[in-house]
């Protein structure tokens, strides 16, 4: 072979090569970032991360009494903000809490704005698929429908709701039993907020009923006047359980344990009752 034309051969080389090595960039690099994805998920480092900020951020929509609300003073408080000081005194960090519209904390914990949801969120199959949960922190008996007391005796069963406007909380299961039960046999009206908001549209009239959780319709119609419970419908035992990101596997076991420690000893009833006569005594 003439000595030019060897030198082609081996400038040929040298950029097939090249070339070949510039097209394997790409892969390899996502072949890295898969690993480190696979590692993040073996050995997750959401407690090592909160440890190092020194604050848990936990999300929560503070319109659902007792579980979370805005007292008189401005501050929020509630069962649920009770739960979550013990997270963070397990591990050893501050708490800041986090108050946004219930429909967008499942967006904020996958999106790491915060690092869990104590919102009496109910764990659901849906739910799931975007994020993890704790074990259960309380059972429910469902749902209840509130209405004004002086109509309480026309509100005996579903069928009563057929034609009336009926209020309930966006992206809750609440809105999604009635979406289930009554679409196209009643109007059904979503708000952000439940209290004051939503309570204060069914005092004016704008709505006829509002459905809500067993504990939360309960805890209202004792302390805000006019109002009563005119029967449960809807919705399962399972009441409410902490969200967090998908594989925060140490995360989750820190909370599992904390919860598990305050329903054995017997505080976490403690933690129900107290919260429910502090809202009773001052409330928001
Ligand atoms: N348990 C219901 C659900 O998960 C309602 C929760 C509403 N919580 C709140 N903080 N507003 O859908």
């Amino acid at each position: 072979m003439p000595a030019k034309n060897l030198v082609l051969v081996v400038i040929a080389l040298v950029i097939g090569l090249a070339a070949g090595y510039a097209a394997s960039i790409p892969v390899q690099m996502s072949l890295e970032a898969r690993i480190a994805d696979l590692q993040a998920k073996l050995n997750p480092n959401y407690v090592e991360k909160i440890k190092a900020r020194g604050v848990l951020i936990a999300g929560t929509s503070a319109d659902w009494p007792p579980f979370e609300y805005v007292d008189k003073d401005g501050n929020i408080v509630g069962i649920d903000i009770e739960i979550a000081k013990r997270i963070a005194q397990e591990l050893g960090v501050k708490l800041e809490v986090r108050d946004m519209k219930f429909a967008a904390l499942i967006e904020a914990v996958k999106n790491g704005l915060v690092d869990i949801v104590l919102a009496d969120m109910t764990p659901t199959a849906e739910r799931g698929k975007q994020v993890d949960f704790s074990i259960p922190y309380y059972f429910s008996k469902g749902n209840a429908v509130v209405v004004p007391k002086d109509k309480v005796g026309s509100f005996k069963g579903v069928a009563d709701l057929h034609g009336k406007k009926i209020g309930v909380q966006l992206g809750t299961i609440q809105e999604e039993w009635a979406k289930s039960t009554l679409s196209g046999k009643a109007e059904i009206v979503s708000y952000d907020r439940v209290y004051p908001e939503m309570v204060m549209a069914l005092q004016r009239g704008d709505i006829d009923a509002m459905v809500l959780g067993d504990i939360v319709a309960g805890v209202i119609v004792d302390k805000v006047p006019g109002l009563a419970i005119a029967f449960y419908a809807g919705g399962g035992r399972i009441g409410a359980a902490v969200a967090l990101p998908q594989g925060a596997y140490d995360l989750k076991y820190v909370v599992n344990k904390v919860i598990e420690q305050l329903l054995e000893s017997g505080e976490m009833e403690k933690i129900f009752e107290a919260e429910i006569a502090k809202w009773m005594e001052s409330g928001g």
